[in-house]
């Protein structure tokens, strides 16, 4: 039932946008910067990636020619440049440039281009281009860049409830995570939160090739829940570990419940006159608040409605057994027994049962 109920929320709010920034629906091939140059080179890889100074980064890679001088048996060479496709080559499978210390991961033979930035500081940032070698195919994926941002700071992480995180209600079971974007899958960042230590962790590979890490936790949302905060911490190990770079993310939840803690009282209590006025009045906690308050009297053929609002007004007169019934739209609950008892003909008892 606790999984039926979290599939069929299908809403999601992404408390913190920012991680929508790091999947672009689609790498948009920008022919403005091959010039006149026709690309015979394509790369699938994602157009723009943030990463963090001090960390690495990977960039999940693919390529594919057309050019029909290209031979996957030859020896292949892969090229990256920055800032333009033709010049500024900053490293060369071959070995005959190394500038930034960054590795070709993938196998090449197998159009496998991913690469490992093993570390970056902020001067990296900037427009990448993928390029092959091999003896007769020489082509640069121009159309295709990889726009790298390098950060100082840590990405606050997304908190995410399945559900309508505007209309969370008791008893509605709910999953809970926090996601971090981890640019760096050699050393992920850690996350803790104000939930449960123990809950699963991984790190998920989204469809484009990256990579998130996460947190996740399913709960079963009661009124207790309601104006608690979540707070979800992250922590980037960076220069091989020596500092950490860190952020968090708060959530307030907002969960409504039904009526809570209903309970009627009197004024005044004891003994009073018979045909004083008496004043019963009921309270009660809910989200949204209680919506109405009836009074029921209980009488040989039942409870009998007896009057309308929180407070109700009226001149004692013979014994009896009220309690008022709280209801919000969630639901509603029922108060303990005011008992009214004739001691003598002048003298009533006015007290609540247990
Ligand atoms: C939470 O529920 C989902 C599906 O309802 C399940 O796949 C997941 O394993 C659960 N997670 C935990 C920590 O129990
Ligand atoms: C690049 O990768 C190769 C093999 O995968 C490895 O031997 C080499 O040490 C790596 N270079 C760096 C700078 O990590
Ligand atoms: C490309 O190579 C990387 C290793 O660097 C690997 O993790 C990834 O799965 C490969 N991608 C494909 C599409 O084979
Ligand atoms: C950034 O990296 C480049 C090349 O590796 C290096 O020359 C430069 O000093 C580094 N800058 C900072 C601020 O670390
Ligand atoms: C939030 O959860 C939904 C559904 O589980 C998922 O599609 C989405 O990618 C998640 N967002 C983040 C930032 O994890
Ligand atoms: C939750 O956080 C908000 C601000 O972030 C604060 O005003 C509120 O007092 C906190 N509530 C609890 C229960 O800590
Ligand atoms: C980084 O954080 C971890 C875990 O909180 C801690 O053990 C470590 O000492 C921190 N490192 C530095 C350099 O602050
Ligand atoms: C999150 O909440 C904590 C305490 O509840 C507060 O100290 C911290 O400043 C808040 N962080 C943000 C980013 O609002
Ligand atoms: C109210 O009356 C019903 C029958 O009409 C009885 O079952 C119930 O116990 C009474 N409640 C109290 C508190 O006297
Ligand atoms: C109780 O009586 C009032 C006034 O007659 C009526 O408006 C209300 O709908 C009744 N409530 C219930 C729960 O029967
Ligand atoms: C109930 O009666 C008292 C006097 O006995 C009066 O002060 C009070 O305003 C009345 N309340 C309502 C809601 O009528
Ligand atoms: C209180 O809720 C129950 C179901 O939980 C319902 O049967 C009953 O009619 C409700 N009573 C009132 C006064 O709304």
């Amino acid at each position: 039932m606790q999984s039926e109920s979290v599939m069929a929320a299908l809403s999601v709010l992404t408390v913190n946008m920012l991680l929508s920034l790091f999947f672009p629906a689609a790498v948009s091939a920008d022919l403005a910067d091959c010039g006149t140059t026709k690309p015979l080179l394509h790369i699938t890889a994602p157009g723009r990636m943030e990463a963090l100074s001090g960390s690495c980064l990977q960039i999940p890679c693919t390529y594919d020619s057309t050019d029909t001088s290209y031979d996957s048996n030859k020896p292949i060479y892969g090229v990256w440049r920055k800032g333009f496709w033709n010049k500024n080559t900053i490293f060369h499978s071959d070995g005959s440039v190394k500038i930034y210390p960054l590795n070709i991961t993938g196998d090449l033979k197998k159009k496998n281009c991913t690469t490992l930035f093993l570390d970056l500081n902020t001067t990296y940032s900037d427009k990448y281009f993928f390029r092959i070698e091999s003896k007769k195919f020489k082509a640069s994926a121009c159309a295709d860049s990889v726009q790298i941002t390098v950060k100082d700071s840590a990405w606050s992480p997304s908190i995410n409830i399945s559900g309508d995180v505007k209309d969370l209600k008791e008893k509605e079971s709910v999953s809970i995570s926090c996601s971090a974007w981890t640019p760096c899958p050699l050393s992920p960042p850690e996350l803790t939160w104000s939930l449960q230590q123990d809950s699963q962790r991984q790190t998920e590979t989204n469809p484009d090739g990256t990579f998130t890490s996460k947190i996740q936790e399913n709960m079963t949302l009661s009124d207790t829940h309601d104006g608690s905060n979540i707070t979800c911490s992250v922590r980037y190990p960076v220069d091989g570990g020596k500092r950490n770079k860190t952020a968090e993310t708060n959530l307030t939840l907002s969960v409504s419940y039904a009526p809570k803690d209903t309970s009627a009282s009197i004024s005044p209590s004891g003994l009073v006159s018979a045909g004083s006025w008496v004043e019963l009045s009921c309270s009660s906690r809910a989200k949204p608040p209680v919506r109405t308050f009836t009074w029921f009297r209980n009488c040989t053929g039942g409870p009998v409605n007896v009057s309308e609002g929180h407070v109700y007004n009226f001149s004692v007169t013979e014994g009896g057994k009220f309690y008022c019934v709280a209801v919000n739209n969630l639901g509603n609950q029922t108060s303990s027994v005011i008992s009214l008892k004739v001691k003598n003909k002048n003298l009533i008892w006015m007290g609540i049962l247990a």
